[in-house]
């Protein structure tokens, strides 16, 4: 059993530090990619107040297919350059999108989602994944959580 202590009042550099903290270890001397995938998505998931879905979407023969998830049930396979999770992987960026209802082309999964993070993992500089954070909140997520993620993705991309 895993149990963290997680101290929701933390500044969220603190929050971001012990998640990417967390997910090293859990991670560090495990190779298999289902397995790893889906114990950040239950970090994503228990860490961070105010989220609907947390999750992978992997790159697989040149389309993005849904991967280790916690929330509602999501769709399976994303075009590159379609809705958010295509646009962090087509071009390589983090997508910080404030209102996913003023995103050109987002793809609603959960209809209560209002606000989404998408963070590319590139490995070799190729596109393998993205981690999607969405959160029912307009405005949820900020550059210090892009932050907390690309670096979250840095520590996973060799081990997914
Ligand atoms: N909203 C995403 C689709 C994935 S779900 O949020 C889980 C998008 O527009 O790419």
């Amino acid at each position: 059993m895993y149990t963290f202590e997680i101290d929701a009042a933390a500044p969220k550099a603190e929050l971001y530090t012990e998640l990417a903290r967390t997910a090293d270890a859990l991670t560090g001397s495990e190779d298999d990619a289902v397995a790893n995938m889906a114990n950040i998505a239950a970090l994503l998931w228990e860490y961070l107040p105010d989220v609907n879905w947390t999750g992978f979407y992997r790159v697989v023969d040149g389309e993005l297919v849904l991967g280790p998830f916690q929330g509602k049930a999501a769709c399976i396979r994303i075009p590159f350059g379609k809705g958010v999770c295509g646009t962090a992987a087509q071009s390589g960026e983090t997508q910080l999108v404030a209102d996913v209802h003023a995103f050109p082309g987002h793809i609603a999964c959960d209809v209560i989602s209002a606000s989404e993070l998408v963070v590319p993992v590139q490995l070799n500089g190729t596109v393998i994944a993205v981690i999607d954070l969405d959160s029912p909140t307009l405005n949820r997520f900020d550059a210090e959580d892009a932050k907390g993620i690309e670096i979250l993705a840095k520590i996973i991309a060799d081990r997914i």
